[in-house]
């Protein structure tokens, strides 16, 4: 029996062109497409070749002219500054207008760079918003990372602008913004010629003459900017992400896919319409912020919600309930850990009966593997759909969802049920075959990816070929293993590379152990994610020394966790590590990292058949033990 998801899906594959037709409709264009799906220089595929569009208009004006004017269109809620401040569509318009003049009487024009280092204040959406006005490429770089990872995005992306903020608040601790600014522009080669700095009330951050300006002076100057026509396919904005080395990669967003699929997920995936309150408790500095707190719900008229805050603290773990409440969220948005923090605050949930919830609708989770506890925890509490969907930094919208919108289907623990229509996954063995139902394998996206996804990497299709299309020929590489049951049902099970999930942050642990390395007593060593019961995994670094040093063990520890904090950032959580005489290897020299990892996590692990020296293992449980994650065999 056929129900309207399997219509959905069929005819997004089979017929991608009429699919993404229809709902590129439902968006304002200057100028129509010449080509849906555009194929000529394959592998790259181009979404709506020929059209021109401005996303900007599309979030806000759009709105305006569809008499959506008086309506709130973002609400900013810090509960760090005891801030509510909304903005109807026509304010928030007339702010980014305002900004989009400041950046183009700065020299800001179409396809110029500006980088935007914010806390999450209602400025750091307009400032993404005021590119997209005049077709500048905005690259937003989350605050908890230190000056070096900005410096890098800095000589990647080459801004002309730099827009920032004297100050985070992260729970009660005052995060300065401008130091880890002007380290970092010190540090990269590229350099801006402006800053645009907000002093917020809590820290004034000192500006350097003739390189810095103050938000508040040339916003109480300036000129309004229209909305600047780009084609589709023009750059929208870079996000980098983790790799499998220390260097990040920018991925791209395009325009015109972007407004297309985002503006359909809105009620296809989220069931949302125009006018309903929808709210993504993440980071702007994060994909989800870019879709879903900033461009999707207002893509679809709806109101959104900018938190400064946290799940817990700020100032206890009822805060989400408070603010769905007080603001009649309909559906909301954030990670697995959020609720891990939730429940382990307050278990009986016994915060939540203070708030009339009866407007929520459903809860999505996604950026990490939603565990069945926190499931059913949430499930049990809330009362509503627990809807756990599957996505990454690459694909800007989920590849796997229960799209609430189209058909709701019974929830199996541990899948984000079934791919979206636009998605075409697989999965195939190391030799690109498909596997059987239920067969753990690669999981894989069949060429062309929908709409919205990316079109390449920053400067660097070669990067992006090798990175995501090389492996598996035919084939996007989500980098992610998994299996599809008999019914259909995805499921993720672990990354393939080196990338973990500590917060529903990404890292790489590559990344971290090109630091240790760099410490001079360090002679070789491995960091690896192992289970954490709040933020879902955190690294664990295994130093082997060099012959000789004789300083203490806990000194070097102290020096190279302060080594990761400074050139990754406070986000990396990297507190453990410990000294081992050897690290477990196979014969040919390569690390035994899973065996680690299963030892770390009290799993069932065999001894490798092509390990070096069993010894090795005994080791490294005994310096597991030591710091409490393994228990000791008998
Ligand atoms: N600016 C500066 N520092 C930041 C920061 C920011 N925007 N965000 C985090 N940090 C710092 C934190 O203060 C912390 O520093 P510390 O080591 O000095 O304590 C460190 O980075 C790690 O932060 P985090 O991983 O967030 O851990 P936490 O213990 O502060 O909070 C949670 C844990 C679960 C409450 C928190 O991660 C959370 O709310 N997650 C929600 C989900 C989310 O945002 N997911 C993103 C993708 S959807
Ligand atoms: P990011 O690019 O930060 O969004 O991280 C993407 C990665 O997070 C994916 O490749 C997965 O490994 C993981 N991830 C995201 N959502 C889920 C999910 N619902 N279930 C399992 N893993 C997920």
């Amino acid at each position: 029996m056929t129900n309207p998801y399997d219509e959905a899906f069929e005819k997004s594959i089979k017929d991608p062109d009429s699919f993404w037709a229809e709902a590129a409709e439902d968006c304002h264009w200057y100028k129509k497409w010449d080509k849906v799906l555009d194929d000529s220089n394959k592998p790259f595929y181009r979404w709506f070749t020929g059209g021109e569009i401005n996303t900007c208009y599309n979030a806000l004006d759009f709105h305006i002219e569809n008499g959506l004017g008086d309506q709130d269109a973002l609400i900013f809620d810090s509960p760090v500054t005891n801030t509510i401040k909304k903005y109807t569509y026509n304010e928030l318009r007339d702010e980014v207008a305002k900004f989009a003049g400041v950046l183009a009487s700065l020299g800001v024009k179409k396809g110029d760079r500006v980088l935007i280092y914010m806390p999450m204040i209602a400025e750091s959406a307009i400032s993404m918003l005021a590119c997209a006005r005049i077709g500048a490429v905005h690259s937003v770089v989350f605050g908890g990372f230190a000056a070096n990872e900005l410096a890098v995005r800095i000589d990647d992306a080459k801004p002309k602008v730099i827009v920032s903020a004297s100050c985070g608040i992260e729970v009660a601790k005052i995060i300065s913004y401008k130091p880890l600014l002007d380290a970092a522009i010190d540090m990269a080669t590229s350099k801006p010629e402006k800053c645009i700095v907000l002093q917020r009330p809590m820290e004034t951050a000192s500006m350097v003459e003739g390189r810095d300006l103050d938000w508040n002076d040339i916003m109480a100057d300036a000129k309004p900017h229209d909305c600047v026509p780009v084609a589709a396919t023009d750059p929208l904005y870079i996000l980098y992400t983790s790799g499998t080395t220390g260097i990040p990669k920018g991925v791209v967003r395009d325009n015109g896919g972007h407004v297309v699929a985002l503006k359909w997920s809105m009620k296809n995936v989220y069931n949302v319409d125009q006018g309903d309150v929808y709210w993504a408790a993440s980071d702007v500095g994060w994909v989800v912020g870019h879709s879903y707190i900033v461009y999707g719900p207002l893509f679809k008229g709806c109101t959104t919600i900018l938190f400064e805050g946290k799940p817990v603290g700020t100032p206890d773990a009822g805060v989400f309930w408070r603010v769905i409440s007080e603001h009649k969220v309909k559906t909301m948005f954030t990670a697995p850990t959020a609720f891990r923090a939730i429940k382990r605050e307050d278990p009986t949930a016994e915060l939540m009966k203070k708030y009339d919830l009866s407007n929520f609708k459903a809860l999505f989770l996604a950026g990490e593997r939603l565990d069945p506890d926190t499931l059913k925890w949430a499930e049990k509490n809330i009362g509503c759909p627990v809807i756990d969907h599957w996505w990454q930094t690459e694909t800007g919208w989920a590849i796997c969802a229960n799209c609430l919108g189209i058909h709701h289907f019974p929830v199996k623990e541990g899948s984000p049920t079934k791919p979206a229509p636009g998605w075409d996954v697989k999965v195939v063995d190391s030799n690109n075959n498909l596997v059987k139902p239920g067969e753990i394998g690669a999981l894989v996206v069949k060429l062309p990816l929908p709409p919205g996804t990316l079109p390449t990497l920053w400067n660097n299709d070669e990067a992006y070929i090798k990175a995501y299309l090389e492996e598996f020929p035919g084939y996007y590489k989500t980098a992610d293993a998994g299996f599809i049951d008999e019914d259909g049902y995805v499921f993720v099970m672990a990354r393939t590379d080196d990338i973990i999930n500590v917060a529903g942050h990404r890292l790489s642990t590559g990344g971290m152990e090109e630091i240790l390395s760099d410490h001079p007593d360090v002679a070789e060593c491995a960091v690896l994610g192992v289970d954490d019961k709040l933020k879902g995994q955190i690294p664990i670094g295994f130093l082997v020394l060099n012959a000789g040093v004789d300083r203490s063990h806990d000194e070097i520890i102290k020096e190279v966790v302060q080594m990761v904090r400074d050139r990754i950032g406070p986000v990396a959580s990297f507190k453990i590590a410990t000294v081992v005489k050897r690290l477990p290897k196979t014969r040919s020299g390569k690390i035994l990292r899973g065996t680690i990892q299963k030892i770390a996590d009290n799993k069932e692990w065999k001894l490798p058949a092509t390990i070096d020296d069993p010894a090795t293992l005994d080791e490294m449980e005994e310096a597991l033990v030591k710091i409490g994650f393994a228990k000791a065999r008998k």
